[in-house]
């Protein structure tokens, strides 16, 4: 769709639900007004799109939703500024805009038979939750699917309501963690990097995807590095780094890639020692 130049003009959508996962992130179920340009608007793990609250501006959003799955398109939004405040305020029924679909994808046709190690910390779970689904809807095609996903506290972690269908799937294990438990909180008070550590992940066979703040990348890598992972059995998405998404802005840039042209979806091999002014 983005290689038709009429995609860089949004094309309106509907909210047709706002759901509150955090304190700070809110889940859109958004269609597409145009019937036509509905039906055509197939997506993959790992794109994005740009989504505009009119009069106010727009932002790049990796899709939260699986394509097969369901008709419209999922982002999440956490609100850390102007426009994503000014959809914050939006409710069922409002109208925004839309581009894309942008950029590349999770190939995960090349990862079948592997182990599957999905990494995402607080709002970055958003592209990946779409992997972890499309993986649990082609199971047999896998081996072994860890989600570790850590947020700040409890109640920073979103798509909990899935929780229990990732836990429960066939040769399938989740793990969460918090910077910060709460009384109520049972489970693990750890930062991912050291999570990862204790679990020490196996490489043998396997992709590590990962997804989240760049600190938490950064330290992520250098535990997966230390547990033998090679350059390219370890992926992650950039998309924070965008801004223009059109390679306009020059903003993008990681070494000598553009995260909106030849990303969001990198292994470490592409990318390399450049991931450390990431
Ligand atoms: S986001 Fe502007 S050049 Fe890539």
């Amino acid at each position: 769709m983005p290689s038709d130049g009429a995609a860089l003009l949004p094309y309106v959508a509907i909210v047709k639900s706002v759901r509150s996962m955090t304190p700070d992130i809110k889940l859109f179920d958004l269609e597409i007004e145009d019937e036509a340009v509905r039906r055509r608007f197939a997506y993959k793990p790992g794109q994005f799109v740009f989504v505009s609250a009119f009069g106010v501006g727009e932002a790049p959003f990796g899709i939260a939703s699986v394509y097969s799955r369901q008709p419209g398109i999922e982002v999440a939004v956490r609100r850390v500024g102007t426009v994503t405040s000014a959809l914050h305020e939006m409710e069922a029924g409002a109208r925004v805009g839309i581009r894309g679909p942008y950029g590349n994808f999770f190939p995960l046709d090349e990862y079948k038979g592997k182990d599957m190690y999905i990494i995402g910390g607080g709002v970055g779970m958003a592209p990946l939750r779409p992997v972890v689904n499309s993986i649990l809807g082609r199971r047999q095609e896998f081996g072994k699917l860890v989600v570790l996903y850590g947020a700040r506290s409890p109640q920073d972690l979103a798509f909990a309501d899935e929780f229990d269908y990732w836990a429960e799937a066939p040769n399938t294990r989740l793990e969460l963690t918090v910077d910060r438990g709460d009384e109520g909180w049972k489970g693990r008070v750890a930062l991912i990097p050291a999570v990862v550590k204790e679990l020490a992940f196996s490489a043998s066979n396997s992709v590590a995807l990962i997804c989240g703040p760049p600190i938490m990348i950064r330290f992520t890598l250098v535990e997966l590095k230390k547990l033998s992972f090679a350059d390219h059995q370890i992926v992650t998405t950039l998309e924070a780094k965008m801004k223009c998404g059109m390679g306009k802005c020059a903003r993008c840039n990681v070494g000598d890639k553009y995260v909106c042209r030849q990303g969001p979806v990198f292994t470490l091999e592409q990318i390399g020692d450049f991931i450390e002014a990431y």
